[in-house]
């Protein structure tokens, strides 16, 4: 909640709608929270967010979510059997598969991007300068991206591709990156470059 859903909705609030990238699913606990989050506010929302483990999404219909999520019922229920729910108010599509296939064939455009795989050590692919090439290209001139990792690597890799990168800390969670195309924005700024002249031996992940 702190680290992605807070503050992409803060930088979001001006907006009527706006569309989400959740990279990726998992229990949906971000999709989750950002539907729990939008409750009452009349923002329409359209949420993206591909799952390669279908077992895992099948079985979301069982999971115990917490409390704040029972009016939620519904839209876990028509996601997990049936992979989309929507309203007048919201549309989520869960695309059963490989993320960085789906970043590569979509041509939807999105004002926020949760960057929630696992580690880069242990889902490399997810964190590529290849991958942040892609998912640059498909967030909007003011998007803004939010994710746990303070890497360097993956920082550089971030403004490899266009990206201004922010730390992102506060109380009550650990510091986490918040990237963006604007180079503005009321977080304090990381000097990648700064930070690469220093550690000459860290690079951003490659695809090969
Ligand atoms: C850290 S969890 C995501 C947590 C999720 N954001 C949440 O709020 O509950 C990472 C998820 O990524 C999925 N995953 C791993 N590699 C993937 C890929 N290449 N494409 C799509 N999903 C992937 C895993 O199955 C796992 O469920």
């Amino acid at each position: 909640m702190c680290k992605h859903v807070l503050p992409a909705l803060k930088h979001t609030q001006d907006k009527d709608e706006v569309v989400i990238l959740d990279i990726c699913f998992g229990l949906g606990f971000n999709t989750l929270a950002t539907l729990h989050a939008l409750k009452y506010s009349g923002k329409k929302v359209r949420i993206y967010s591909p799952e390669l483990d279908e077992e895992l999404v099948c079985s979301l219909v069982n999971f115990v979510y917490p409390e704040e999520f029972d009016s939620l019922k519904q839209v876990i229920i028509a996601l997990s059997k049936e992979h989309v729910y929507v309203s007048k108010e919201m549309e989520i599509t869960l695309i059963l598969g490989d993320a960085r296939e789906f970043i590569r064939n979509t041509d939807v455009k999105f004002d926020i991007v949760y960057q929630d795989a696992f580690s880069p050590k242990s889902n490399p692919l997810l964190w590529t300068s290849e991958y942040f090439k892609d998912i640059s290209a498909l967030m909007t001139p003011d998007a803004i991206l939010t994710t746990y990792s303070i890497s360097l690597a993956t920082r550089i890799a971030l403004h490899e591709n266009g990206l201004h990168v922010y730390l992102h800390k506060g109380e009550g969670f650990r510091s986490a990156t918040i990237a963006s195309k604007l180079g503005c924005l009321a977080y304090e700024k990381v000097d990648v470059e700064h930070k690469m002249r220093c550690n000459p031996d860290v690079t951003a992940l490659k695809d090969t």
